[in-house]
């Protein structure tokens, strides 16, 4: 399992950086083999989906297992909205959306999700 985070302002890297697992910058993601992907990335203007997860998305949807997504509550109905839209456009399931880095309750939550996903792959 290999985490990939968009992350602009340092937020999502964070919470990447503490699942316990290996983590890359979305810019420098080289494909190697099939291994899987958790993507973890974050909401834009009124609930977008940056660019560069785009991007990544287009060429990678069919290696990740599932996306957690950074947000704002300040932005209401549009908080991790760029979550619901990759489920939508993907079919990658929404694990989690999370405030700024995390509290450890989120992070507990995917490290979690992330141990039984790869014991049923096992
Ligand atoms: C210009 C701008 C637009 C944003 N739009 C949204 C939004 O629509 N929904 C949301 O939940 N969070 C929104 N946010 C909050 C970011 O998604 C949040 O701060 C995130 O943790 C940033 O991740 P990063 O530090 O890894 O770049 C926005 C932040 C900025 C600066």
């Amino acid at each position: 399992m290999l985490i990939v985070y968009d992350s602009l302002t340092g937020q999502t890297k964070r919470f990447a950086s503490n699942l316990g697992f290996p983590s890359v910058h979305i810019k420098l993601y080289e494909y190697t083999h099939d291994k899987p992907i958790l993507l973890v990335t974050r909401s834009i203007n009124f609930g977008d989906i940056p660019q560069t997860t785009k991007t990544f998305l287009d060429q990678y949807h069919n290696l990740v297992v599932g996306v957690a997504v950074s947000g704002n509550k300040n932005w209401g109905e549009n908080f991790g909205k760029a979550g619901e839209k990759i489920e939508a456009l993907y079919q990658i399931p929404l694990i989690l959306k999370f405030e700024g880095s995390g509290f450890i309750s989120d992070r507990l939550l995917v490290k979690d999700w992330l141990i039984k996903k790869i014991g049923k792959e096992e």
